[in-house]
């Protein structure tokens, strides 16, 4: 059996052509949707992503602002930023991008985010009208994996859902999402017993723990659906040889670049499952998609309009 491909890629460009629609209707009625971005530091692949996200906010028509204090900022003075974008008017959404700088606290700056304009989902408010099913900004890249489930028409209700990994960004909101889609779902994670047989049983698998290609064919049964959450940089000669023994186009991926990248799902379980996402071109799209989403979710809600959002309004 070879798996469908579930294109990532082109489930965010039907997201974006639905919320560039909405963006011109809000527009047309005097609303211009606007996220702000903090880079604290140097951090170069923080850069990359945040680039990314500004870049897709030109692309939709939102307003963009980066604001990029220094390494050294101390809690206080980012305490001080992240209030200032809480009383701008022209800010719909505030994403301040993790890892800060180590003698920052991570949860102070959190905590200090107006839940109405926290475009990740990460405040403990918005956390919380997550787990009691109340309308609000859910984390992004769960989000997206929600979107990829329904725009392909793989059946959630009633089914059993996997969710590996349990970290606050991924494993918690996706199994909360997946449940309140109606699926029974196991949270797994390094102490679970029996992890295989659990996996096995399974119709959805989210694998999100980090683990390059620890989910190998045996954890799967045959038809399941398999979403891969994981972007692992394989960088070793051997480990590229291991892994993609089957994908030559992939080892000469690695011998053009001298890396190549793998989700938590080894590249051989396209032989069992039913449907999969791919390593680039899955999941990855679908974070910045929902962060628009999110973006144009939060314009709405603050200016007291509940519409659904074109593309994310069944959170
Ligand atoms: N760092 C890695 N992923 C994320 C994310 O989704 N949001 C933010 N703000 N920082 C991140």
């Amino acid at each position: 059996m070879t798996a469908r491909i579930l294109n990532g890629n082109a489930i965010r460009d039907q997201i974006y052509s639905e919320l560039a629609a909405e963006i011109s209707a809000l527009k047309a009625a005097g609303i211009q949707p606007g996220l702000a971005a903090v880079l604290a530091g140097e951090n170069p692949a923080s850069k990359l992503y945040v680039n990314s996200k500004i870049a897709a906010c030109g692309k939709l028509g939102l307003a963009s602002f980066l604001i990029t204090p220094p390494a050294s900022i101390s809690t206080d003075d980012l305490l001080a930023v992240v209030d200032e974008l809480n009383r701008r008017d022209d800010v719909d959404g505030i994403l301040v991008q993790m890892p800060l700088p180590h003698q920052v606290s991570s949860k102070k700056i959190l905590d200090a985010l107006d839940p109405a304009k926290d475009v990740d989902g990460f405040h403990p408010i918005n956390v919380g009208k997550l787990v009691a099913g109340q309308p609000s900004l859910a984390a992004c890249t769960p989000s997206g994996v929600m979107e990829i489930l329904r725009r392909s028409n793989i059946p959630i209700e009633g089914s059993n859902a996997a969710v590996m990994g349990r970290s606050d960004i991924v494993g918690k909101p996706m199994a909360l999402l997946l449940l309140h889609a109606n699926a029974t779902v196991t949270i797994c994670h390094s102490k679970t017993h029996e992890l295989k047989d659990v996996v096995h049983r399974a119709d959805i698998v989210v694998a999100a723990m980090g683990r390059a290609a620890m989910v190998t064919p045996e954890f799967i049964r045959p038809g399941a659906t398999v979403i891969d959450v994981g972007q692992n940089v394989i960088a070793d000669r051997a480990d590229a040889l291991r892994i993609f023994a089957n994908f030559p186009e992939k080892l000469e991926t690695f011998r053009a670049k001298g890396s190549v990248l793998v989700g938590d799902v080894h590249p051989d379980v396209v032989n069992v499952a039913g449907a999969f996402t791919p390593v680039p071109g899955g999941v990855g799209p679908l974070t910045i998609a929902m962060l628009m989403s999110n973006t144009v979710k939060a314009a709405r809600m603050r200016r007291g309009s509940s519409a659904p959002v074109a593309a994310a309004g069944k959170s």
